[in-house]
């Protein structure tokens, strides 16, 4: 039995098994460093083959039998031709044609060809390892109990390549706030995550299938993304829209690279702590590998346009604020609100004909009222009856609402609004919107109705403008139909006798 076992081997297939390696490990040589690294085993078994050999015929040469070996033999050839022809197909023949194989079937079908060859030797050597398998209760117990957690891997990692859920080169965690690697392979067993500091994670498969798995900037029919977000911190005091304006040009304009200009940054005003406003910057980032350093330029812009707008960040500090709150210091306070309100009152041209104690007894009345970009300072039909006066910033007049919405006037520093409901006591004739931060003061109808009735030509002046504006209200609203001269002496005059009649003022002046 033994020589003819050893003459089988030598004869037979080992010659080939040899040829085939030696042709496969010159190819390999040409290949990738994983495909080298693949032959190692069979190398290892076809040596132990040829060792094996070797000594079947030496063992026989002394007469002792030499079954035991020539099985080894057989089993030692079998599997380095598996080897073999495992490096040819998935490391050689099938990556030259374009076809990548996913290692953890190249693992199974190995493993597959390997049980069968086991069994072939096995058949050869006399016993059967299926009909062992099959008739031993106990033994199929053990091995199944045994194996149930690798078949569970297994199966795990066969489901994960097929339905695609996890791939090679994806980001992935275990759950929310767990760390985070990128998957380098999916093999039969585990499936390994390399992580930003250089360490691999090794996470069985059946893991993978039980548990919630965080996939990294993955969304349907969309590019990968991942949404970052960048805090920064600024004295409460400093207008948020400034802010805001600020940092959006610093980083739109000259757009930090990884970062996805779809969907566009974002800044944001998100909080007011102790000490400071916080605001953010989110942004979706492009390449999943360089979050940190594409964090960092962004917080490097956010600083230099800071800067440039003479802006500083604020460091979270607990601030006790003692004032004596004395005489001298309310005077003093007044003092400066009064100055600040005179000012006001000098910018605009309305007042123009008022004498210093007019002129002061007006600024006694009015309220400091800013408004923010985009916000709505009075809306078209409302029922409030007061006067603006803008003395930063520019507004937009409108009419209408949505895509019928037209912009009848845009009204700047030195300019008043909301003259026309105080006036006839109708609702706002148009909506004002704050194109810019807005400083303004407010005149509330009993004082504006003081003023009017000590300087009753102050109307006149009013109901030129107003009749002005009305005129520019109804071409806007396609009512311009009149000669246009002739319809202004008629409204002014309308107006001034309705102006009159609502502040009960006399005819004569
Ligand atoms: P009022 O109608 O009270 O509220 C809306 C304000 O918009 C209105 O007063 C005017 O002050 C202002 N306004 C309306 N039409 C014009 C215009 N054509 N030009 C400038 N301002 C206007």
């Amino acid at each position: 039995m033994a020589t003819n076992l050893y003459h089988l081997l030598i004869d037979g297939h080992t010659v080939w098994v040899v040829l085939a390696w030696a042709v496969v490990s010159s190819l390999v040589r040409f290949g990738t460093a994983a495909a080298r690294q693949r032959l190692r085993a069979p190398t290892v078994l076809l040596s132990m083959h040829l060792i094996t050999v070797v000594l079947v015929a030496a063992v026989d040469a002394s007469g002792y039998d030499t079954t035991g070996l020539a099985v080894a033999a057989l089993a030692f050839e079998l599997l380095a031709a598996v080897g073999v022809a495992q490096v040819l197909l998935f490391w050689i023949a099938l990556p030259r044609v374009g076809v990548s194989v996913p290692r953890i079937v190249v693992d199974v079908v190995t493993a597959i060809a390997s049980l069968i060859a086991l069994i072939a030797v096995g058949k050869r050597a006399g016993f059967s390892v299926t009909g062992l398998i099959t008739t031993s209760a106990v033994l199929t117990a053990v091995l199944g109990f045994a194996m149930q957690d690798t078949l569970g891997n297994l199966m795990g990692g066969l489901a994960l390549q097929m339905d695609s859920s996890i791939k090679v080169g994806d980001w992935i965690a275990l759950g929310p706030g767990q760390p985070s690697g990128q998957v380098t392979e999916i093999r039969w067993r585990y499936t390994a995550l390399e992580t930003r500091s250089w360490e691999t994670i090794i996470v069985p498969n059946s893991m993978l299938m039980k548990g919630q798995v965080v996939v990294f900037g993955r969304r349907q029919g969309q590019p990968e993304r991942v949404r970052r977000q960048i805090d920064f911190h600024i004295d409460f005091r400093t207008p948020p829209t400034e802010v805001l304006d600020v940092v959006r040009r610093g980083i739109f304009t000259d757009r930090v690279p990884n970062m996805a200009s779809e969907p566009a940054p974002q800044v944001l005003f998100l909080n007011v702590r102790d000490s400071y406003a916080v605001y953010c910057v989110r942004y979706w980032l492009e390449d999943i590998a360089v979050d940190d350093p594409t964090d960092s330029e962004v917080r490097v812009r956010i600083y230099f346009a800071l800067l440039r707008a003479g802006l500083s960040m604020s460091i979270p500090a607990q601030t006790l604020f003692v004032t004596a709150d004395t005489d001298e210091r309310r005077d003093r306070k007044q003092r400066e609100e009064q100055a600040r309100r005179l000012t006001a009152v000098g910018k605009v041209d309305l007042f123009e004909p008022l004498g210093p104690d007019e002129r002061v007894r007006v600024a006694e009345q009015l309220r400091h009222t800013p408004f923010a970009a985009g916000e709505v300072v009075c809306h078209e039909g409302d029922d409030d009856e007061c006067l603006y006066m803008l003395v930063r910033g520019e507004a937009a007049v409108r009419i209408g609402q949505g895509p019928t919405m037209r912009e009848v006037a845009r009204l700047g520093s030195g300019q008043f609004f909301g003259e026309m409901s105080l006036m006839t006591g109708e609702p706002r004739s148009a909506s004002v919107v704050a194109m810019t931060d807005l400083d303004c003061y407010l005149l509330d109808k009993e004082s504006f109705r003081e003023l009017v009735r000590a300087r009753p030509a102050l109307t006149d002046r009013i109901a030129e403008l107003l009749a002005a504006r009305r005129e520019a209200l109804a071409s806007v609203r396609g009512q311009a139909d009149e000669a246009r001269s002739k319809r202004l002496e008629t409204a002014k005059q309308d107006l001034l006798g309705r102006i009159r009649n609502f502040f009960s003022l006399d005819e004569k002046r």
